[in-house]
C-alpha cells in the first residue's frame, strides 16, 4: 500500500502546490487524482516515484518510507504513463516497449518476446510492432505507452491524464481497456484526471482536490457523488450527477414484465389476451425472441402482427447486468415510454415501464440513505 501522509510540495518560487495532503492508497485498485487545473495532481504523482521530492511529510510504501529506498530501485517498481504517451521516436514499438526490459540487462531477444505478448495485452496488433510512434495513431500511442509501463511488471503504475488527448470513443475504448488489464494483472494504479466522468468510471477510490493542492474529498465514486462533501465537491461533480449515480445501482431487482411480449406469429386470440389497461403496447419479437419493435395498442387485434406497422424498440438493456441508469435511458428513449430488458444473447426477458423503473430509483436513493446513515 502506498499512503501519503501530510505531504506538503512547495517549490523553491514559494508556490504551495500540495498542501499537507494524507490518502491511504489501497493495493490492487485504481485510485484516481482529479481536480481543477494547477490544483497539484501532477505534483502527487511525482512525488509517489520521487521525480519531485515532498517538501514535509512522508510517502510510505508498503509501510517504508520511500526516501529509504534508491530512487532508482523504486522508479523501476513503478510504471509511468504520461498524455501522448512520451515515446522514443526513432524506436520501433517492439522497441519502445522493450525500453526498462533492456536497461534491467535482459537479452534483446527475450525483452521483444515480452514486447510483443504485452502488444497483444493493451491490444495493439501484432503487425504495428515495427513501426515508428509516427506511423501509428494518437490511440495507438497511448496503448504503447501503457505496453512500455507494464513491461518490467512493476506493481504500480502512476498514470498522468494519459487518454486527455484522445477522441471520446477512443477514450472509452482505452478505458475499458485499462479496467480489464487491472482486472488481469492486479496492478496498484493511481490515475490523474481532470474529467470527472473518468474519474467515476475507473476509480475505485476517487480524491478531488482543489486549488491550493488541497484534498476536498476522498471517496468511492457512488459515495462521492451521493454524498458530495462540500459545495466545490458539488458543482465539480456537475448538474445530472443524480442519473449518473444511478450507474451504480444494478437493474436485477427490477420487475420486468412478460404479458406484453408476443411472438410475430402469435394469433389474434393470444395477443387479445395479452393487452392490459396497464400495459397498453405489445412488444413483439422474432420467433428467436429477439426483438422486432412495439405494436400500438388494437393494431394487433385485426389477425396478427405487421411487422411494417411496427414502431422502433430503441435499444434494449441487458436485464440485471446493466445498471437502473440503462434502464431508464432505455426507457427514455423508447418511443413507447417501456424500457426493454433482454439477456447476454439479445432474447426478450420482459419490459419495463418508466414509472416502475422511477419507483425503483427512489427506492435505491431510500437505501443510500439508509446505507450512508448506518455507516455514520
Ligand atoms: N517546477 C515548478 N516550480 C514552481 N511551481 C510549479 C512547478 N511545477 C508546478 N508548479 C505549480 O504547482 C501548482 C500545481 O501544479 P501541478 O502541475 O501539480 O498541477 P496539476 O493539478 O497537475 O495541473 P494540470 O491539470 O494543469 O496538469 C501549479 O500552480 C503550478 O504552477
Ligand atoms: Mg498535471
Amino acid at each position: 500500500m502506498i499512503r501519503i501522509d501530510s505531504v506538503t510540495k512547495r517549490y523553491p518560487d514559494g508556490t504551495v502546490a500540495v498542501d499537507r495532503l494524507s490518502l491511504e492508497i489501497p493495493d490492487r485498485s485504481i485510485t484516481v487524482l482529479v481536480g481543477p487545473s494547477g490544483c497539484g495532481k501532477t505534483t502527487t504523482l511525482r512525488m509517489i516515484n520521487r521525480m519531485v521530492e515532498p517538501s514535509e511529510g512522508t510517502i510510505l510504501i508498503d509501510g517504508k518510507d520511500s526516501r529509504q529506498q534508491p530512487v532508482n530501485t523504486l522508479r523501476r517498481s513503478m510504471g509511468y504513463v504520461i498524455q501522448n504517451a512520451g515515446l522514443f521516436q526513432h524506436r520501433t514499438i517492439v522497441d519502445n516497449i522493450a525500453t526498462v526490459p533492456r536497461m534491467l540487462g535482459w537479452g534483446k531477444e527475450k525483452a521483444r518476446a515480452r514486447a510483443r505478448e504485452l502488444m497483444e495485452r493493451v491490444g495493439l496488433d501484432g503487425s504495428l510492432a515495427k513501426r515508428y510512434p509516427y506511423q501509428l495513431s494518437g490511440g495507438q500511442q497511448q496503448r504503447v505507452g501503457v505496453a512500455r509501463a507494464l513491461a518490467a511488471d512493476p506493481p504500480v503504475l502512476l498514470m498522468d491524464e494519459p487518454f486527455s488527448a484522445v477522441d471520446p470513443i477512443v477514450r472509452k475504448g482505452l478505458q475499458d481497456e485499462l479496467l480489464r488489464i487491472q482486472d488481469e494483472l492486479g496492478k496498484t494504479i493511481v490515475f490523474v484526471t481532470h474529467d470527472i466522468d473518468e474519474a467515476v468510471k475507473i476509480g475505485t477510490m476517487v480524491a478531488v482536490m482543489r486549488t491550493g493542492g488541497k484534498l476536498a474529498q476522498y471517496a468511492p465514486p457512488a459515495e462521492l457523488l451521493s454524498n458530495p462533501a462540500d459545495a466545490f465537491v458539488e458543482d465539480f461533480l456537475g448538474t445530472d450527477r443524480g442519473i449518473r449515480r444511478l450507474s451504480f445501482f444494478p437493474s436485477a431487482g427490477l420487475r420486468l414484465l412478460t404479458t406484453p411480449v408476443v411472438a410475430v406469429d402469435a394469433t389474434a386470440e393470444q395477443i387479445a389476451a395479452r393487452a392490459t389497461a396497464e400495459a397498453p403496447y405489445l412488444l413483439v419479437t422474432d420467433m428467436d425472441g429477439r426483438p422486432l419493435g412495439w405494436s400500438e395498442p388494437g393494431d394487433l387485434t385485426a389477425g396478427g402482427v405487421d411487422p411494417a406497422r411496427l414502431l422502433p424498440y430503441g435499444r434494449p438493456f441487458v436485464a440485471g447486468t446493466d445498471s437502473l441508469r440503462a434502464a431508464l435511458d432505455c426507457a427514455v428513449l423508447s418511443p413507447t415510454g417501456w424500457a426493454v430488458g433482454v439477456d447476454a444473447e439479445g432474447r426478450v426477458t420482459g419490459v419495463v415501464s418508466q414509472q416502475t423503473i422511477g419507483e425503483a430509483i427512489r427506492g435505491a436513493h431510500a437505501k443510500g440513505r439508509t446505507d450512508a446513515e448506518a455507516a455514520r
